[in-house]
Parts: C-alpha cells; sequence; structure tokens
C-alpha cells in the first residue's frame, strides 16, 4: 500500500520512468476526451433522421463519408465531406425552434406562408430548399458562390471552397491586398446577384463572404429574398452599410449611398 507500482496497466505495463508513464497517461486520456466531446457534437448533429437524409447522399454517390466539422453555427452546422469526385461542404440545419429565435420575421412570415404549416421541421426543410435554389440561381447568373448539389430535409450538399483540403478564411480574418479590387469583385457579385438573379442576399458581411488568393465567394444564402420583395431594399441598404465600414476601415473611402448603388441599389 501507498507504493506505486509501476507495472500496473494505471501506468502502462513495463514503463519505467513515472513520469513518462504519466504523460503518457494522460495523453491517453485527453485523447479519449476530444473524442468524446467529437462524438458528443456529432450526436448532437447528426440526429436518426438526420443521418438518414445523409445516407441518401451517399447512396446516390453523391458523398462517402463525414470528415469532420467546419463550423458550429446557431442554426446550422457546416463539414467537410469526402465524394469519390473529391471533397463537399454539407451543410446540416438544426431542426428545432431553437432555430427560429433568431430568424428575421420576415422570413419567418415567408416560410410560414409557403409551408402552410407551424411546423419547425418543415419550416426548416423550406428554409434549406430556399438556399438551395438561392446558390443555383446565382451559378446561373454568374455570381462567385459554391454551386450546390443536391439538398433533402434539413441537409444540403454543396462545393467546398477550400484549398489542400482546408476551408477557405471568412473576409474578415483575411489580409486583403487589393483592397480596391476586393471592391469591385464584390460589388459587381452583389449587383449580378440582385440584377441577374434577382435577389438580395440579406446578410452579407465579412463573415459571409470567404476570400482566397484574391478572389471572393459569396455563402450563407440562407436570408435571401427576391429583389421585388417589400424589404429587398432596406436589407440591400445594411449590407451596404455593413461594407461600407469595412472597406473605409481598409482605407477605402466611399459613403454607404455610393456602396448601394454600386450593388445594384439603383436596380431596386
Ligand atoms: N461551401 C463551403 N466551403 C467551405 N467552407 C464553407 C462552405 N460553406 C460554409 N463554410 C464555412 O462554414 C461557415 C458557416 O457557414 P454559413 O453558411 O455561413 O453558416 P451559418 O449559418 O452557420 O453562418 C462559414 O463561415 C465557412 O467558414
Ligand atoms: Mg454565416
Amino acid at each position: 500500500m501507498g507504493q506505486t507500482d509501476l507495472t500496473s496497466p494505471l501506468w502502462g505495463e513495463g514503463v519505467s520512468d513515472p513520469v513518462e508513464a504519466f504523460l503518457r497517461r494522460r495523453h491517453k486520456e485527453e485523447d479519449r476526451r476530444k473524442e468524446r466531446s467529437h462524438t458528443d457534437a456529432m450526436d448532437e448533429v447528426f440526429d436518426r433522421r438526420t443521418l438518414l437524409a445523409v445516407g441518401r447522399f451517399i447512396t446516390r454517390g453523391l458523398m462517402t463519408e463525414v470528415d469532420f466539422s467546419i463550423s458550429t453555427g446557431k442554426v446550422a452546422n457546416v463539414f467537410r465531406v469526402s465524394s469519390k469526385d473529391g471533397y463537399r461542404a454539407l451543410k446540416v440545419y438544426r431542426v428545432g425552434n431553437a432555430v427560429f429565435r433568431g430568424l428575421p420575421p420576415y422570413l419567418l412570415h415567408e416560410l410560414r406562408e409557403e409551408v402552410g404549416s407551424n411546423s419547425f421541421a418543415r419550416l426548416v426543410f423550406a428554409w434549406v430548399r430556399r438556399e438551395y435554389m438561392a446558390l443555383k440561381a446565382c451559378r446561373e447568373a454568374e455570381v462567385p458562390v459554391p454551386e450546390p448539389y443536391d439538398y433533402h430535409r434539413n441537409v444540403f450538399l454543396m462545393e467546398f471552397m477550400g484549398e489542400g483540403g482546408l476551408p477557405f478564411p471568412p473576409l474578415f480574418r483575411c489580409e486583403v491586398e487589393d483592397p480596391e479590387r476586393l471592391l469591385n469583385d464584390l460589388t459587381r457579385a452583389v449587383r449580378n446577384m440582385v440584377t441577374r438573379a434577382g435577389l438580395v442576399h440579406g446578410d452579407l458581411s465579412p463573415y459571409n463572404v470567404l476570400y482566397f488568393a484574391g478572389r471572393i465567394a459569396l455563402i450563407d444564402l440562407g436570408e435571401v429574398v427576391a429583389r421585388e420583395h417589400p424589404m429587398a431594399r432596406e436589407l440591400l441598404l445594411r449590407d451596404a452599410e455593413n461594407f461600407t465600414k469595412y472597406f473605409n476601415r481598409q482605407g477605402v473611402k466611399l459613403t454607404t449611398q455610393e456602396m448601394f448603388d454600386r450593388m445594384g441599389g439603383t436596380e431596386l
């Protein structure tokens, strides 16, 4: 009693240095803890029905497995997944009333009208479909967004925007070499979205723009509205305000009105 048994499994068999043994054991525990929290996160997101929805993508040959979580949001989680044609991004919307707490009232109202029901699940499915359709329309209008591949219930699969297996960072985390060029690219993208795809993003900010090698991709189109929508002007103005502040900080001087006009505001 009171003696440390260095041959006990507690220390690892045959290890004579107790410090080394202790460190080994601690690392093992850390690994196990990490694994557990990863599994918990997976369990929380992938309930039975969500797994079935993902299974459908797998049986259709659109993906083979889930690799890792890229982002955990209030509304959705995004994962990198593999397919026989390379990586893809899987967005899994949460199904539950918490999702709707942060939702703008105009959007909830529209989804309710569309679904004709108050079922949270159905509202989420309609929302996923909305983001998917918006991405499709943007691709057709040559707006730089990830290509959408398929959607089902609360999940959808799209192009993985990344390099070397890692996702591109959001603009707010990037150092931009040529802000003037970025301004041109961004305003062209948004203007095309308004005039050619007929959509206003509704939640555009440096968080929802990915930036890589001087290029951009707009993401997170769940809050889009048609350009005819009564809120369209107000939403574009808010997006323009966000980016005016951003560009002013980057040393590019322009007013919100100029930004709004360049983003296609004159067409609304
Ligand atoms: N197609 C994609 N390719 C690579 N990363 C992505 C892709 N879509 C989203 N992401 C990553 O996931 C994060 C969250 O995605 P987003 O669509 O903005 O969801 P949320 O509603 O949680 O904000 C993004 O900031 C980005 O880092
Ligand atoms: Mg986002």
